[in-house]
């Protein structure tokens, strides 16, 4: 009320032309405008920025509001795991992954599927079983039954977890899919996995897969070209990233975009680095914004207080919830 007394009065028409020249200017400048949170962030290049959950956290209200203001994506870390979801043969519990679902719905946040053949947390039924005819429909149905019960929930599954072995030969590691299967297991995972559920991007996930010239990332692309080739399918290869203090290898980039240049997308799937400076997060996130298909990026758990890595420091947020200095290296990254 005093302002305007004061205020000098503009004529009618310069008014009129300063409101339309700053409603264009503001349109303009809306969509590269920075955003405040990581997923929205990460929007504004049609990327997401996701996180792990376990479901045990969602209790937690410091620990949920960061998860719905950051986060666009949710991993479960462990609820979807074949141990939790198929204890004993045939029978499905799916309580756990449907808590994590149901919050993701509610807060407009999309799903990853983890995982749904992995040699580790497998229950002792499956690792004791002892013929390939067995273990293939035991397998095959429960990619059937998982994937069905979550249909239409999930962004994209991994599939395979984790099938390559550390050993330096580029090879398949000795689980019980691989001895009593061969190694076309892989294969019939991801085909039976597609005869499920057609709209579910289906991933192949690992790790120490990061560095172009090591034998195992040579060993994963191998197969995806193979895959490619062969139209067996498969859409996208998920990069764990768990690094040590330097953070990613100075060739991740250049193995984002080889393998994308397959014809799959590229995704980091498990982002955590020890101790996480500024400069190894922000290195990692210009990585995959340098490449158009690498279309998001997932860190594995919120504070550090969270994180399997105990002791480690490796994620974004410090035990009472606050942003660390690699939040913001992060967030820049991004764009903003
Ligand atoms: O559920 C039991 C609980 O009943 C028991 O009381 C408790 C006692 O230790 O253990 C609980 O299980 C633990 C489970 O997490 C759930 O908290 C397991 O011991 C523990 O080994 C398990 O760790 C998980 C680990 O995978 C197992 O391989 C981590 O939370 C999870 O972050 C981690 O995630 C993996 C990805 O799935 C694949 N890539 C590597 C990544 C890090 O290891």
């Amino acid at each position: 009320m005093h302002r305007k007394k004061f205020a000098p009065r503009r004529p009618t028409v310069a008014l009129g032309m300063f409101t339309a020249a700053s409603l264009a200017v503001i349109m303009a400048a809306e969509p590269s405008a920075a955003a405040s949170t990581l997923g929205a962030q990460a929007a504004q290049s049609g990327r997401y920025f996701g996180t792990a959950v376990p479901a045990g956290k969602l209790g937690d209200g410091t620990y949920v509001g960061i998860l719905d203001r950051e986060f666009n994506m949710i991993t479960p870390e462990n609820e979807m795991k074949w141990d939790t979801t198929e204890p004993s043969r045939g029978s499905f519990n799916f309580g756990p992954g449907d808590s994590i679902v149901s919050h993701a719905q509610a807060h407009g946040q999309r799903m990853r599927g983890h995982t749904l053949v992995w040699h580790s947390q497998l229950p002792g039924w499956v690792s004791s079983i002892g013929d390939a005819n067995t273990l293939r429909s035991v397998m095959d149905n429960h990619i059937t039954q998982e994937m069905s019960h979550y249909k239409g929930k999930i962004y994209a599954w991994d599939v395979v977890n984790e099938a390559f072995a550390d050993d330096g030969s580029g090879r398949h590691r000795s689980s019980v899919f691989q001895n009593l299967l061969g190694d076309g297991f892989i294969e019939e995972a991801f085909k039976t996995a597609r005869s499920v559920d057609s709209s579910a991007k289906l991933c192949y996930n690992d790790y120490s897969i990061e560095d172009w010239n090591s034998p195992k990332t040579q060993g994963v692309y191998n197969m995806v070209k193979d895959f490619k080739s062969r139209g067996v399918p498969i859409d996208c290869v998920g990069f764990q990233s768990h690094f040590g203090t330097g953070g990613p290898p100075s060739s991740f980039q250049t193995t984002l975009s080889n393998f994308a240049a397959l014809g799959v997308d590229v995704q980091i799937t498990e982002l955590d680095i020890a101790q996480a400076s500024s400069t190894a997060y922000g290195n990692t996130v210009k990585a995959c914004m340098n490449v158009s298909r690498c279309t998001g990026i997932t860190v594995w758990g919120i504070r550090d207080s969270d994180s399997w890595r105990t002791g480690e420091n490796p994620l974004l947020f410090d035990n009472n919830g606050n942003k660390k200095a690699a939040y913001s290296a992060v967030l820049t990254a991004l764009g903003g």
